[in-house]
């Protein structure tokens, strides 16, 4: 059946009820309610400093990829500047002039940013590694006075300030390092002009800007030093949305211990004499993966400064140690042998390279099943976000021409020096974009949103899988509830964890939101612009709270009940603003449309 027949299939309402939605998302009563003055100026004063800050970010990664630098060197150039960076503490009051004058002792600054995380910190990337070397000569170890200080010179330094100087500093500008909320976020939204607007400002808001991602290197860097002392040629390095081009500020940093340097220079071959290292044999991968990081997770928790909360879980499908960065405020997880993740981190890169488009849709149904509860930052039988980013390709392989090409076409385009073979996997892709050429396709993102919606409301997951390798729907080969084909790991699920309830809870808002978008009410864009009163239209509407994302028995049982058009009319009442007016009588229509 095609998509459109679908369509008219979809009778789906939002019964939203007010109060429900005062106490599970507080801050849409800003729009129901009067606000008081002082709040209505913070809240101004929140979004303006979004705007500016949206204003300034400039996806750096996205520009790198246009001037055709691959995955790899533009992570390596990351790399490699962490490795000349060090992260101090500040005290409260400092002057910067001071401050970077007193460090340029070592050597030139090429960059440095301050954040805010449990008091002023700052970063300090140095033009020459040379500077790290001379700073550490120079630098200190505390004298604790009830406590021992464990010997450990690291990057992570503490600024110490003269108190008669540090009256009447001006405070260097902070960067936000925090996703703004979603009541910030809704009001921004509302304030453009039409959806495409909205979901490319809500990329811009939530997407990790230059100075988070240069932190979270440095962190991974940080954290190299530490394995270090065990396995000199470690590197640590990011994957998942760090680098996929995916990250919205706040979420974890993924890390891998990649021990392959030390293998790669070890394999030397020759036809005479040969000497080989004696090493400790372990009873298989897992058992050695397990070992290494339950070691560097032991010295990570007693040596790693800054490290908190160190937890080993090694008996997950996937080893880690999960911990808390502390001074940058980063959850960190830290696998090992995890080179398949890395790959797929470069996949998800590439396709949200390959059209402007992919990351804007991603984004925004990221942020929809946030807010709905449909992912959670708790491990559990939920879909996850590396999950629905799947299934945004899968959606964008199945348009009329499609925007994205299939996993198969990508590995036909690459190069010899693209082949890549993981534990007998074959995860060849072909690095360089420019040989990628894709199809015409105009479809705006108020279309493409509102048909992801109609596409997964009316999957037929009781018997197809999803398979971006093919591009193609194929045959489910087990009865788990959702089943999506690992990119590279062909036999198995990224979706296995995914339960019924879970699967049917995604469904049903899919056909909800569809349904909404398709009514065109929340279409209509209010003209008000003043702060109490801009109401939420278009995907800002699709992020209050809906009845059918609750999995409890009573809102159920209720939708059922109702008649259409009182669960219309409920939707439309929910959107009615303190003096009774709604969206579609107060506000003229979206003059773009
Ligand atoms: P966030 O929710 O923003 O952290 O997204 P993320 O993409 O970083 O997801 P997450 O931290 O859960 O996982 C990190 C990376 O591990 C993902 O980007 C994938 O590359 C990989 N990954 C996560 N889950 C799976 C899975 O079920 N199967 C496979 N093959 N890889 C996965
Ligand atoms: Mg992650």
């Amino acid at each position: 059946m095609s998509i459109h027949s679908h369509r008219r299939d979809i009778v789906y309402a939002r019964a939203r009820l007010k109060s429900t939605m005062a106490a599970s998302f507080g801050v849409c009563r800003l729009f129901y309610l009067g606000l008081e003055p002082q709040t209505q100026r913070r809240l101004a004063s929140t979004i303006s400093a979004i705007k500016a800050q949206t204003g300034n970010k400039t996806a750096k990664d996205v520009t790198k990829a246009k001037e055709n630098k691959t995955f790899q060197a533009i992570q390596e150039e990351r790399r490699e500047r962490a490795e000349r960076s060090v992260l101090i503490s500040c005290p409260p009051r400092f002057s910067e002039k001071k401050f970077l004058d007193y460090l340029s002792n070592h050597g030139t600054i090429n960059k440095h940013f301050f954040y805010s995380s449990y008091g002023a910190c700052a970063v300090v990337e140095f033009s020459s590694k040379e500077s790290i070397a001379s700073m550490k000569e120079n630098t200190n170890i505390p004298a604790v006075e009830h406590e021992a200080a464990v010997p450990f010179k690291s990057r992570l330094l503490s600024l110490k300030w003269p108190g008669s100087q540090s009256n009447n500093q001006p405070v260097p500008n902070f960067q936000e390092q925090s996703p703004p909320s979603i009541g910030d976020i809704t009001q921004l939204l509302s304030e453009k002009d039409s959806v495409d607007e909205q979901l490319q400002c809500l990329t811009e808001a939530l997407q990790l800007t230059e100075e988070n991602i240069s932190l979270r290197f440095l962190v991974c860097s940080l954290l190299g030093d530490i394995a270090g002392a065990y396995f000199p040629e470690c590197i640590i390095r990011p994957f998942g949305s760090t680098v996929n081009s995916f990250g919205k500020l706040g979420c974890d940093v993924d890390m891998i211990l990649d021990l392959d340097g030390i293998y790669a220079t070890s394999q030397k071959k020759g036809s005479g004499l040969s000497l080989e290292y004696q090493v400790k044999r372990g009873a298989s991968e897992r058992a050695v993966t397990q070992s290494i990081l339950s070691v560097i997770g032991k010295c990570v928790d007693q040596f790693g400064p800054g490290c908190v909360g160190v937890q080993n879980i090694l008996q997950a499908r996937c080893p880690l140690v999960r911990f808390s960065h502390q001074p940058s405020g980063f959850q960190c997880d830290l696998t090992a042998n995890n080179r398949v993740a890395m790959k797929s981190s470069e996949l998800l890169f590439l396709y949200g390279q390959l059209d402007p488009r992919v990351r804007h849709l991603v984004f925004s149904v990221r942020c929809w099943a946030r807010v709905h509860n449909i992912t959670s930052s708790i491990p559990g039988a939920w879909i996850t976000n590396f999950t629905l980013t799947v299934m945004v390709v899968f959606f964008l392989q199945q348009r009329n021409p499609p925007i994205l090409p299939t996993l198969d076409q990508l590995k036909d385009l690459a190069g010899p020096s693209d082949k890549c073979v993981i534990e007998g996997n074959d995860c060849t892709i072909v690095s360089d974009l420019s040989k990628i050429t894709l199809q015409k396709n105009t479809d705006t993102l108020e279309k493409l949103l509102q048909e992801f919606f109609e596409f997964y409301g009316n999957f037929p997951f009781n018997k197809a899988s999803i398979n971006i390798r093919k591009g193609k729907e194929q045959t489910k080969p087990e009865t788990t509830a959702l089943y999506i084909q690992n990119p590279f790991e062909t036999t198995l699920n990224v979706s296995k964890n995914v339960n019924a309830t879970q699967l049917e809870r995604f469904v049903k808002l899919c056909q909800e939101s569809a349904w909404l978008l398709q009514k065109r009410e929340i279409l209509n864009r209010s003209s008000s612009q003043s702060v109490e009163s801009v109401l939420p239209w278009g995907f800002a509407a699709l992020l209050l709270p809906s009845v059918t994302s609750g999995t409890g028995v009573k809102s159920r049982r209720k939708r059922k009940l109702e008649p259409a058009s009182s669960r219309i009319k409920n939707l439309l009442d929910s959107l009615k603003i303190k003096g009774g007016e709604t969206v579609a009588k107060k506000g003229s229509t979206n003059p773009s449309r």
